[in-house]
């Protein structure tokens, strides 16, 4: 894998992940970070040594590099990685694709735009790196699950008013574009997506059963979500659990009934009809921040450099990323909840 100098625009929570994952990688360098809030980034570049910018132009412009990871809230989220596109830079953004589905659709066309010798740019959807999920996904190809009924999906998990005092841009419309479903159940929407080859239609509701206080955003939502073909999904999220359950996601086959689940202890069970059972583990997890979001951020990372050169786009990239942000929009309008409601 060719070397590659990297920069990060956003120094919050989520960026120890990325600079851990850079450090890690061989051929991977972190050389700037670039965070609007002075405090946040004058703790960045002592942590990291590397030189620091207020904005992610002046970080483009002061080092040059090969790539940018955008960890930035939800609303900032397309322009800087808009401006990195426009200066020949590759992105490697974190999810949603944007706070909005019109955000997403300026990246959608600025990289249809930019035409077959465009930069890379990925979306961190790295549950689909998870054993389990890519296990699954190789048995619905090959067939020998058989047709698929009809599935259940769930994420219970427990938050606190204080992650959302912490962070206010989590709890708002404007900066979130959403609660739940945008900024946790997001994944396992993209993995149902993923898994069932798409969304048709969408019924449901959301509703802020435990947070209304301190957020204006949804902290529930209980969809029915039907595939092509007919076969409908069940999905239940919560933030108001009081610790985190497992991600949930089961499928009901012709020649089996399959259960994933997520977090330290999940993996695959696959309950054959004839009475044989397969249970397939996830990987065993490190300490530091993967502990909690898995090591599948760094094998994502990982697989976006050494595709880079491949003539194809990234296989996780705006298009592909539009559909989740279309599912969860389309909830919040049916709720009536949101800017256009
Ligand atoms: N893939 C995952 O599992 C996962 C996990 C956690 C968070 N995330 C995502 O990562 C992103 C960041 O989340 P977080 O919890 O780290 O947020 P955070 O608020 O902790 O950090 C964001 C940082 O970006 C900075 N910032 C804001 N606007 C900026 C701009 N225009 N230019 C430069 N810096 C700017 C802020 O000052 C802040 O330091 C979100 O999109 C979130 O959904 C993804």
């Amino acid at each position: 894998m060719a070397n590659r100098r990297i920069g990060l625009i956003g120094a919050g929570d989520v960026s120890v992940v990325h600079i851990e994952a850079i450090h890690d990688i061989e051929g991977l360098e972190l050389v700037g970070i670039a965070d609007n809030d002075p405090a946040v980034l004058a703790r960045a570049t002592e942590a990291t040594g590397v030189p620091g910018f207020a904005s992610a132009q002046e970080l483009i412009g002061g080092v040059h590099p090969d790539s940018v990871h955008v960890t930035t809230p939800h609303h900032e989220h397309i322009d800087p990685s808009l401006t990195a596109l426009a200066a020949g830079v590759h992105v490697l953004q974190e999810k949603p694709l944007a706070h909005t589905l019109e955000e997403g659709q300026r990246l959608v066309d600025a990289l249809a735009a930019a035409g077959p010798d465009a930069p890379k740019v990925g979306i961190c959807f790295q549950n689909r790196y998870n054993l389990a999920s890519q296990h699954l996904r190789r048995m619905l190809d090959s067939g020998e699950l058989g047709a698929v009924n009809g599935a259940w999906a769930s994420v219970v998990w427990a938050r606190s008013a204080d992650y959302y005092r912490a962070k206010p841009w989590r709890g708002t419309w404007d900066g979130s574009g959403g609660g739940l479903l945008i900024n946790q159940a997001i994944h396992t929407l993209d993995l149902v997506q993923w898994l069932m080859g798409g969304v048709e239609t969408i019924d449901g509701h959301v509703a802020t059963r435990k947070f209304a206080d301190v957020i204006e955003v949804e902290d529930t939502a209980e969809l029915l979500l039907t595939h092509p073909g007919g076969a409908t999904t069940s999905f239940y999220a919560t933030l108001t659990a009081p610790q985190d359950r497992p991600v949930e996601i089961e499928l009901d086959c012709a020649n089996a009934y399959v259960s994933l689940r997520g977090g330290t202890e999940g993996g695959l069970t696959i309950r054959w009809k004839d009475g044989r059972v397969d249970v397939l583990g996830e990987r065993s997890l490190t300490s530091g921040g993967r502990s909690y979001w898995g090591v599948s951020h760094e094998l994502l990372i990982r697989d976006f450099y050494e595709t880079l050169e491949a003539p194809e786009p990234f296989w996780i990239g705006p298009g592909e990323s539009m559909e989740s942000l279309r599912i969860l929009k389309e909830a919040y309008r049916l709720s009536g909840v949101g800017p256009a409601a």
